[in-house]
């Protein structure tokens, strides 16, 4: 184990556990197909996913339920165990980051987007308000379980919206996993879990550079999120269809500045005009950049281009020169 913590793949959820020392928090949905590993913890908060899990409002509701379920755990065995998507990983991450002044942390993820990005790099978060992602904590779990058998009975819709951030990883390593990309016509569950491991490590390289986001480097995870967020809050799409759209946008940028001349991308990918309509759906793009903080400082946005697969960097552009692409993107 080192302080990253390790990643475990398996066909079933882990049975060697040591159960009494832990706290299982769990999405209440996975009840009735996990139900019965479940239910072999003594000690289990059922919790109801989504952006509400995370408002900072209800924590304490759920720190006092979870303190009596620890109460007779001595603190350097307790262990807080989070089976459930990203929501649930942010909110039980940042419990066990506190909890005693932090205690060991084991993440199950039950999305695929948890299993291949959120579950991994230690973020921890919870929202004030409508302000998402404003407290946190940078803490990493000791074990993350990958289970085949729960990531392959996930709903091939939610399959679907995953994609956006595999081709984000994909384009962000290169190697084997774009082309893995490029050549599959349908990619589905066991293909995304074929790949999982490759995904995991891209994104872990990037984060043993820069684990606490001090240098820049883990910036380039957010490849198509600039655009990407402003798609999903202002369209309501996915957060994975919008970073799909945003990494497309951020491919034609790169084109149109020199970085390279042709690229082969998945058949699979959103169409130029589905980029474009989506594109020009959005009122007034100058103020919804603007409330994007990780990445815009006034006038200057960090944005992430792409070179070739495997490539990508981090460029401090002007306001007005996203912008004036972003009208272009719309032609
Ligand atoms: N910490 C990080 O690095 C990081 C990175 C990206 C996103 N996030 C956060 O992750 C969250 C989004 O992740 P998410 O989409 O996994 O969220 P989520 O936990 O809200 O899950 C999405 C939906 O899937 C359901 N679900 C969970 N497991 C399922 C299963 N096995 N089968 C069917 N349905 C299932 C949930 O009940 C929920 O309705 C956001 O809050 C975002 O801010 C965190
Ligand atoms: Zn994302």
């Amino acid at each position: 184990v080192n302080s990253f913590g390790r990643a475990h793949f398996s066909d079933q959820l882990p049975t060697s556990l040591d159960r009494k020392n832990c706290v299982l928090i769990y999405d209440q949905i996975l009840s009735r197909q996990h139900g019965s590993w479940i239910r072999k913890f003594p000690n289990r908060l059922a919790v109801k996913s989504g952006e509400t899990l995370k408002d900072v409002k209800i924590l304490p509701r759920h720190l006092t339920a979870i303190l009596n379920l620890s109460a007779d755990i001595p603190r350097t065995q307790l262990t807080v165990v989070a089976f459930g998507g990203g929501s649930v990983g942010d909110f039980a991450g940042f419990v066990a980051s506190v909890l005693k002044r932090g205690v060991k942390l084991i993440h199950i993820p039950s999305t695929w987007l948890a299993a291949m990005d959120s579950a991994h790099g230690g973020k921890t978060a919870l929202n004030v308000g409508q302000a998402k992602n404003q407290i946190g904590s940078i803490y990493f779990a000791q074990d993350t379980y990958l289970v085949k058998k729960v990531l392959l009975k996930v709903p091939r819709t939610q399959v679907q919206d995953a994609l956006g951030e595999f081709y984000k990883m994909a384009l962000i390593s290169g190697g084997a996993i774009w082309k893995a990309a490029v050549n599959e016509a349908s990619p589905d569950g066991d293909f995304l879990w074929r790949h999982l491991r490759l995904v995991i490590r891209g994104k872990m390289q990037i984060v043993k550079k820069d684990p606490f986001e001090t240098k820049g480097i883990r910036h380039l995870l957010n490849l198509g999120h600039t655009v990407g967020h402003v798609l999903e809050t202002e369209l309501g799409l996915s957060h994975g269809r919008a970073v799909h759209l945003g990494t497309l946008f951020s491919l034609n940028w790169s084109c149109q500045q020199g970085f390279f001349k042709f690229m082969l991308v998945p058949a699979l990918w959103p169409s130029q005009s589905e980029l474009k309509r989506s594109l020009k759906a959005v009122k007034n793009p100058r103020q919804k950049l603007r409330l994007d903080k990780k990445t815009s400082d006034g006038d200057a946005i960090q944005f992430v281009f792409v070179r070739k697969p495997g490539r990508v960097f981090v460029r401090k552009m002007k306001m007005k020169d996203l912008l004036k692409e972003w009208k272009r993107q719309c032609q």
